[in-house]
């Protein structure tokens, strides 16, 4: 029987249960029965099997990006059998050998990428590709604070973000990843563990501060990212490793007149020639080589709390996947 991993309740890594599941058939009209061959790892998952996001009923089968082979189609699907897809669904349920799914979630994989690399950037990469020029409209020349720079949201952004112009100050916790950081293209790394990074962001930047600052750790670094933004710039709070960003005095923003916003990929996704487009640009930029996804490791399904822990930890630089 195929395998897939279950959280009966919420937890640390240990309530990922690998269970044997019987396979699904039938596609309904407009859905497929996909054959998992790779299975992204998102920050996401994590929050759902924590707790920090609600989870609609259990069991639950975590995971909401998988690439995989089309097995059958339900009536008034078009995508022929064989076909490689991938897809970022709010719905979860990845984490498995096979899916049923509807249609409209599935994008072609171009045969030039391989399923690994494509499940490590599919996510990650629509999400850096919003975040720079939907939520904001980066141009040549402008300043951006990207935080967890050598993580797989962070390294990836700051490789777009530097063929689009702008200048790069990547934060991170270790030597290590000050390393990967700058292979990504940061222009300035800070390690945000060892020196304040709001003194720093604005010794940088002549005390102006940053047009925009990308914070993906949340609690730990909210309010100094607020510090960090120049008059009238943007704050994009985009997740919350380090746990949930506490209230806060709206007048903290009004000094400098800031924005701020807190965007999920699943509203900018809603519209499928959106996202279809999007996918589209991030598949280019993989061909074209602008962006080079960077797999940290890849375990077997049911090692899936293995994977967790590892980026709870913040041992990993780049993504991690599962395979089937
Ligand atoms: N809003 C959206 O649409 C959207 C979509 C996808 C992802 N995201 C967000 O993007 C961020 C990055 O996601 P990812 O999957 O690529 O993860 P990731 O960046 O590979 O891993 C998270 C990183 O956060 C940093 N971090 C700081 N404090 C931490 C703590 N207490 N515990 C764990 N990590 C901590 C670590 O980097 P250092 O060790 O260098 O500090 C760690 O490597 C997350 O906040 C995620 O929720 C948002």
């Amino acid at each position: 029987m195929p395998k897939a991993m279950i959280v009966q309740e919420t937890g640390g890594p240990e309530v990922l249960k690998a269970v044997n599941i019987k396979k699904p058939t039938d596609p309904k009209p407009g859905q497929v029965l996909l054959k998992h061959t790779a299975i992204g790892v998102n920050y996401l998952d994590i929050y759902y099997r924590n707790g920090i996001y609600t989870v609609p009923k259990y069991p639950m089968i975590p995971g909401m990006e998988g690439c995989g082979i089309v097995e059958a189609v339900g009536k008034g699907v078009n995508i022929p059998i064989g076909k490689k897809v991938i897809y970022a669904t709010a719905q979860t349920g990845s984490y498995c050998e096979y899916r049923l799914i509807n249609a409209n979630h599935l994008v072609g994989v171009p045969e030039s990428i391989p399923d690994d690399i494509a499940v490590a950037a599919f996510t990650k990469a629509l999400t850096a590709h919003y975040m720079l020029f939907r939520a904001y409209s980066l141009r040549r020349g402008q300043t951006i604070l990207v935080h967890a720079a050598a993580g797989g949201v962070g390294g990836l952004m700051t490789q777009m973000a530097k063929y689009a112009g702008a200048i790069v100050i990547g934060t991170v916790s270790s030597q290590e990843k000050a390393k990967a950081a700058r292979q990504n293209g940061c222009d300035h790394v800070i390690i945000y563990t060892e020196q304040d990074f709001s003194q720093e962001v604005m010794r940088i930047t002549d005390n102006v501060g940053v047009h925009v600052v990308y914070d993906g750790v949340g609690k730990d670094t909210f309010k100094k990212s607020i510090a960090c933004v120049m008059e009238r710039g943007l704050l994009v709070t985009t997740g919350q490793p380090s746990g949930s960003i506490p209230p806060f005095n709206i007048l903290s923003i009004a000094q400098k007149s800031i924005y701020l916003t807190r965007p999920t990929l699943m509203i900018y996704t809603k519209d499928p020639r959106e996202y279809m487009l999007s996918a589209i640009e991030v598949f280019t930029m993989i061909d074209k080589k602008v962006i080079k996804p960077k797999i940290f490791a890849k375990y077997p399904l049911e090692k899936a709390a293995e994977a967790h822990a590892a980026i709870e930890s913040r041992k990993t630089i780049g993504s991690s996947i599962l395979i089937p």
